[in-house]
């Protein structure tokens, strides 16, 4: 099955509080996205990679990271949420895509190891997500800040990316998404939703997502761990 990979990333990172594209900040002397790109130098893909970008921004993102990335990059607007800038991916994959593995930019961190497990199980299943069972306890609030009920901890995920679906999959789903207007925040998801079968594959903590600047402070001194 011949696989492409789809890098969303055309988010402003709000929480962040950045000047600029989370995915262009700096990860400890090259942009995120370009470490994030980086991680996927020995998977078996097919180039070139589909990355969403904001608005107007293809050709800063280009010229920020098409000379560091392992593999050449096709550069794609994103739109208004997550969700619709996955779609708009999906609908430029090239042509051959048989298997698609859809990957944050903002997880920079995520091991090869993890990459190759959640491809193996989107070929053998059709659909597969990286998670990773949660440690703290979960409580569900009801709309005024009180405790409304707490869901049984021991069968929790917390979602990550990569996933991988096959495209047919993928697509259907998120096309029935925009018909009946589902809105979900992850690609697994809607591929449960459309009704398949999703395989959850163990993740690590290393793979968390730069949502905010404590977890930049964090990503950074990871990297430089990893460097040393
Ligand atoms: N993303 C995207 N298109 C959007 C919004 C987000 O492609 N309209 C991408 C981001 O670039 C990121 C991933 O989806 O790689 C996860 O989103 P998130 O961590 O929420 O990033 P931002 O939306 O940039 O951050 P914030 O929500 O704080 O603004
Ligand atoms: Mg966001």
């Amino acid at each position: 099955m011949k696989a492409a990979l789809l890098i969303p990333a055309a988010g402003m990172g709000l929480r962040l509080g950045w000047d600029g594209p989370k995915a262009l900040v700096d990860l400890g002397g090259a942009p995120m996205l370009a470490v994030t790109l980086s991680r996927f130098a020995a998977a078996d893909l097919t180039p070139p990679a589909v990355v969403t970008v904001p608005p107007g921004q293809a050709a800063d993102f280009d010229r920020a990271v098409s000379a560091l990335s392992p593999f050449p990059c096709a550069f794609v607007e994103g739109g208004a949420e997550r969700q619709d800038s996955v779609l708009a991916g999906l609908e430029s994959l090239p042509d051959f895509t048989e298997l698609v593995v859809i990957h944050d930019a903002a997880r920079p961190l995520v091991s090869p190891d993890t990459v190759r497990a959640v491809m193996d199980a989107a070929r053998a299943h059709g659909a597969a997500t990286v998670a990773l069972p949660v440690t703290d306890t979960i409580l569900q609030a009801d709309g005024a800040e009180c405790l409304a009920e707490t869901p049984d901890r021991s069968r929790l995920w917390a979602c990550q990316t990569p996933q991988a679906f096959r495209l047919d999959i993928i697509l259907d789903a998120h096309r029935r998404a925009r018909r009946e207007g589902w809105r979900v925040t992850d690609d697994a998801t809607l591929a449960r939703r459309a009704g398949h079968s999703v395989r959850l594959v163990r993740g690590t903590q290393e793979n968390l997502k730069v949502t905010t600047p404590f977890d930049l402070r964090l990503a950074l001194r990871l990297r430089r761990e990893e460097r040393q």
